[in-house]
């Protein structure tokens, strides 16, 4: 399984543990590391910059051959930490950073003066061939079957679009829960593979058992896309909670949003609002289960590991 990716990064297997907001954390990428894949947190998991750079000494204690960690930051003005946590990246020093929502010139240019590898999330074309031309080391290909922030085509597609036109690697994003998966998104021209809700019932995640379970009871065709947390669609699980509040922004947020100057608030707010309610659902007891995942849980069967989760990936 010799990939651009396992040179880059010098892993075992091509697979990114993906990045996901409230549930990753150390446990989980020290056992990716441990596994022979790399492991990638969100910066925006830690609430301050200690505690970030505490989590980035605990894996460089923690490191081991074949296994790699980095991290992922939000990038555009809805990150108000972004400044911060770039330069704790870069002081204390991690093997990559994935970029998302917005444009990574910044980002790149720090952490390639340290020695610091970036990867870009994008989901068109055009964007692919902007991050290439600022220097990013790979494009992280989201598609359409991807958790969270999902894009809009299929996985065979976006990959052959990407590498056809781009010198960069292409890592494949969305849809991959058992080595079958991997050898189809490498067959299609991907050098890895980053792979997020399959890791969302592992022992070691942050959440509650309740959404560990519930990653376990639904499946690919409860997967449905909503607008009620960040503002922009995102996929949930579709529980009873979900079906109540509906999937759909609000009539009053929907005539909000037509008015130019109301719309960015509308949007804070909404961003702000989803963002409680999402951490509550993750993190506490609730009815109100807003739960984040995407259609690859469908290979769920029970909480694992994350070495048992690893093992259904490469063997
Ligand atoms: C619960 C959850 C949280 C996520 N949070 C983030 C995030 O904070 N930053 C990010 O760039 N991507 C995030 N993602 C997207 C993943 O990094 C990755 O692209 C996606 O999980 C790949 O699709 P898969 O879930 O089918 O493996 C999240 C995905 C999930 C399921």
């Amino acid at each position: 399984m010799q990939t651009k990716l396992t040179q880059l990064l010098n892993i075992k297997y091509p697979i990114i543990q993906a990045p996901m907001f409230l549930v990753s954390n150390t446990a989980m990428v020290i056992e990716a590391m441990k596994g022979g894949i790399a492991g990638c947190i969100p910066a925006l998991n830690y609430r301050t910059l200690d505690e970030l750079r505490a989590a980035i000494k605990e894996l460089k204690a923690a490191k081991v051959e074949g296994g790699s960690f980095g991290f992922n930051l939000i990038v555009n003005k809805s990150n108000i930490k972004y400044k911060g946590q770039l330069e704790v990246l870069c002081e204390e020093g991690c093997d990559f950073i994935i970029t998302s929502l917005g444009s990574p010139e910044e980002t790149i240019r720090q952490a390639h003066a340290v020695g610091i590898k970036v990867f870009c999330d994008v989901t068109d074309l055009k964007f692919a061939q902007k991050v290439e031309s600022l220097g990013a080391d790979a494009a992280i290909a989201v598609n359409n079957e991807a958790g969270g922030h999902r894009g809009n085509y299929s996985p065979e597609e976006l990959i052959k679009l990407l590498t056809s036109n781009l010198k960069i690697p292409v890592i494949s994003a969305g849809g991959v829960g058992c080595k079958a998966d991997i050898d189809k998104m490498i067959g299609y021209g991907a050098e890895g593979v980053s792979v997020g809700s399959p890791f969302i019932a592992s022992v070691e995640a942050n959440v509650t058992d309740e959404y560990k379970q519930a990653c376990v009871d639904y499946g690919a065709k409860d997967i449905v896309m909503t607008q009620r947390i960040s503002g922009t669609p995102c996929t949930v699980i579709n529980t009873p909670y979900v079906q109540k509040i509906g999937t759909k922004e609000s009539w009053l947020e929907s005539v909000l949003n037509k008015n130019k100057k109301l719309k960015k608030w509308v949007k804070m707010i909404r961003f702000s609002i989803g963002m409680r309610a999402t951490e509550n659902a993750a993190t506490k007891a609730t009815y109100k289960t807003v739960w984040v995942a995407g259609p690859s849980i469908e290979y769920t069967k029970a909480i694992l590991p994350t070495k048992d989760i690893i093992a259904k990936l490469v063997h």
